[in-house]
């Protein structure tokens, strides 16, 4: 495994057994993406970067008829996915693996190169090489999918201080809110010739961004 995989794998040797209760509080906008997923009836869901596996579980529940695929590219985050999913009486419904977000291969891993939807919650702001993660995410969505993405914003609509502290906070877990993440959706969008969305919520607190393939 890569540094940055052994990087992820020791934040979060402890973290994941309080990561659900704590980041409820301020991981924001999950529940909304979720929500505004629809994936067609019987259609594909995967998450890139599932963490302890919550958003699928929401998903699962919000979106009965779904099959569920999470990659992440911490196995101490995976364990903890796969036990939560069992606990639920998901098992069957979720597949998991683990890999990179810049660099895996959806068929080798679930026997399937694209999903009905793709989406990436808060992982971006702890990836490295975060656009080549969007591109490849891209790559993943079948024609007439949507690819969502939320994140930190910049907090440009609240005070400065905060904003330092919140920032300072972060990257002691290694995480950097993008600057660069709306406009990077919108170049990707016209590369791809997806139709971008994307606006600041909780006063640029988070960011959604998506981008819509019509069918071809
Ligand atoms: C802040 S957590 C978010 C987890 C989940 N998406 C959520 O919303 O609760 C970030 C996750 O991204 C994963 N991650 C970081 N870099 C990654 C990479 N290059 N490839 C795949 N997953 C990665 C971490 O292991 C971690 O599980």
């Amino acid at each position: 495994m890569s540094d940055h995989g052994r990087l992820m794998d020791g934040t979060y040797r402890w973290q994941r057994h309080i990561y659900d209760i704590t980041r409820k509080y301020y991981l924001l906008g999950r529940d909304g993406l979720i929500a505004d997923l629809a994936p067609p009836s019987g259609g594909s869901v995967l998450e890139i970067g599932c963490g302890t596996g919550r958003n699928l579980i929401a998903v699962g529940k919000a979106w009965p008829h779904a099959r569920l695929y999470g990659v992440d590219i911490s196995q101490a985050m995976l364990d903890t996915a796969q036990i939560s999913v069992e606990r639920v009486g998901m098992a069957c419904r979720v597949r998991l693996a683990r890999g990179d977000a810049v660099d895996f291969d959806p068929q080798a891993l679930f026997g399937r190169a694209t999903f009905d939807r793709v989406f990436i919650s808060y992982a971006l702001s702890m990836i490295p090489d975060w656009e080549a993660a969007l591109q490849q995410a891209a790559l993943c969505v079948a024609p007439g999918g949507r690819l969502e993405v939320v994140d930190f914003g910049q907090q440009e609509g609240l005070p400065g201080a905060w904003r330092a502290v919140l920032f300072g906070w972060l990257a002691r877990f290694h995480v950097t809110p993008r600057p660069g993440l709306a406009a990077a959706v919108q170049r990707l969008a016209h590369s791809v010739g997806g139709e971008p969305s994307c606006h600041s919520m909780y006063r640029s607190y988070a960011i959604r961004g998506s981008i819509a393939w019509t069918e071809h």
